[in-house]
Order: C-alpha cells, then sequence, then structure tokens
C-alpha cells in the first residue's frame, strides 16, 4: 500500500473484532513511531502496548466509557517524555557550547537556560507542549502504519490523564496524551467529511 492509500483507508475505528493483532504488527507500528521526526531529534515519548484484558479494563474505565478502547484487542498509551529534553538536549546544547557554537547567555535567552543547570524533571514542566506536539506526530506515524497493515485504530484523547497516570504508576515527567486502540475493523465507516482545498488555504 502507498502512503497516499493509507492516509485514504485510515479512519476513526470505533468497532473491532476479537482477533489478536501478530505481535509483527505491533512492532511495525511501535517502528513508524520510533522513526517519526521530533525537534532536535528529541524523541520525547514513551510507549507502552496494552493486550491485558484486565490492564485494558481500567484503561477503558478512564475513557468515559469509549467502548472502542476496552474493545480493541490492544491499547497502546502513548505519552509525552519531558525528560528527553533533559537528557538529550542537555549533551547536545553542551556541544554546541563546547565548540563554541553558542554560549550559556544564548540558551538563557531562549529560556533554555535551566536545561543545562537545572537536575530536577519537575522543572521541565515548561517543555510540556512542545513535548506532547512531538509525541503526536509519532502517534499518527502509528495510524497510518497500522492502517497500512490493514488494521484500524482510533486517537483517544478524552481520558482521564490522572488515572492513566496512577495506573502505571508514571512519574510526573510522563504525560499520558493519546491512547490508541488497535484491532481489525469490524465496521467499514465512510471517509468524515474534509474542508475543500480552497478553504484551507491562504
Ligand atoms: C487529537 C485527537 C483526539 C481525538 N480524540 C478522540 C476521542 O477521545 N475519542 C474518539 O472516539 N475519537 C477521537 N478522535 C477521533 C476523531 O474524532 C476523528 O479522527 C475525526 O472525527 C475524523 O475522522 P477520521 O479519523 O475517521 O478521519 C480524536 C482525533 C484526534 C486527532
Amino acid at each position: 500500500m502507498d502512503l497516499m492509500q493509507a492516509i485514504k483507508s485510515r479512519r476513526a475505528i470505533r468497532k473491532f473484532k476479537t482477533d489478536a493483532v501478530p505481535q509483527d504488527a505491533l512492532d511495525q507500528i511501535i517502528e513508524a513511531a520510533r522513526l517519526a521526526p521530533s525537534g532536535v531529534n528529541s524523541q520525547p515519548w514513551k510507549f507502552k502496548v496494552v493486550t491485558d484484558p484486565a490492564v485494558k479494563e481500567q484503561v477503558f474505565l478512564a475513557t468515559r466509557n469509549q467502548n472502542h478502547v476496552r474493545q480493541a484487542p490492544a491499547v497502546i498509551i502513548i505519552c509525552a517524555d519531558t525528560m528527553s529534553y533533559h537528557k538529550g538536549l542537555r549533551e547536545r546544547f553542551k556541544e554546541l557550547l563546547d565548540n563554541g557554537i553558542i554560549t550559556q547567555d544564548d540558551l538563557n535567552g531562549m529560556g533554555l537556560g535551566d536545561l543545562i543547570t537545572s537536575e530536577e524533571a519537575a522543572d521541565l514542566e515548561k517543555f510540556a507542549p512542545s513535548a506532547i506536539f512531538n509525541t503526536a506526530i509519532a502517534t499518527e506515524h502509528m495510524a497510518l502504519m497500522a492502517a497500512a497493515l490493514g488494521l484500524g485504530t482510533c486517537w483517544v484523547h478524552l481520558f482521564d490523564k490522572a488515572a492513566i497516570s496512577k495506573l502505571f504508576n508514571l512519574p510526573p515527567w510522563l504525560i499520558p496524551v493519546t491512547l490508541l486502540p488497535v484491532g481489525y475493523a469490524d465496521e467499514d465507516p465512510e471517509p468524515r467529511p474534509r474542508k475543500p482545498v480552497g478553504e484551507i488555504m491562504f
């Protein structure tokens, strides 16, 4: 399947068959996320694939009764990881500092001074918007990969983030952003309407 076919065939799927998703397909979906681009290659994301029905039920309970989350044989928990900025960028910026490409003043001016000095992940909260933005790219990579493999997904963003954090005992720097139920579609929805090109160009 070429890319445009995958883009066109992907739908938000809210009815799934019970058939398990082959491990190889899950691996390819995660690989598609791993290869996604991110600002300064920060890769600020972490994923967990949930297939255990008891755990999946707990995830479902955090989703305002979104039954597709309960029904899907696998649900990928997608988190933004602000700690990536701490670990990754710290080293990257150090290289730039050491080579005289930027100065500490430049970093301070960019609001990144703390990144070089702070050991506290909690101080990195200001990077959550960037981490979430980048994580969305990885999420759509997964949705498109799944579509290319003949699997259905649905972005699920309406859920109780605190409940998911508690369920998986997440540290504060891992922010649950999206749940992605994955499975074989048990429905074939029509394409949902999109604005015409003339309306989205300026
Ligand atoms: C950021 C985002 C959040 C979404 N949250 C939910 C959600 O919580 N539950 C749900 O059933 N669908 C959710 N959706 C699916 C959208 O409703 C769906 O993508 C949109 O109606 C377009 O339909 P299509 O995906 O079939 O093209 C979400 C989609 C995106 C991109």
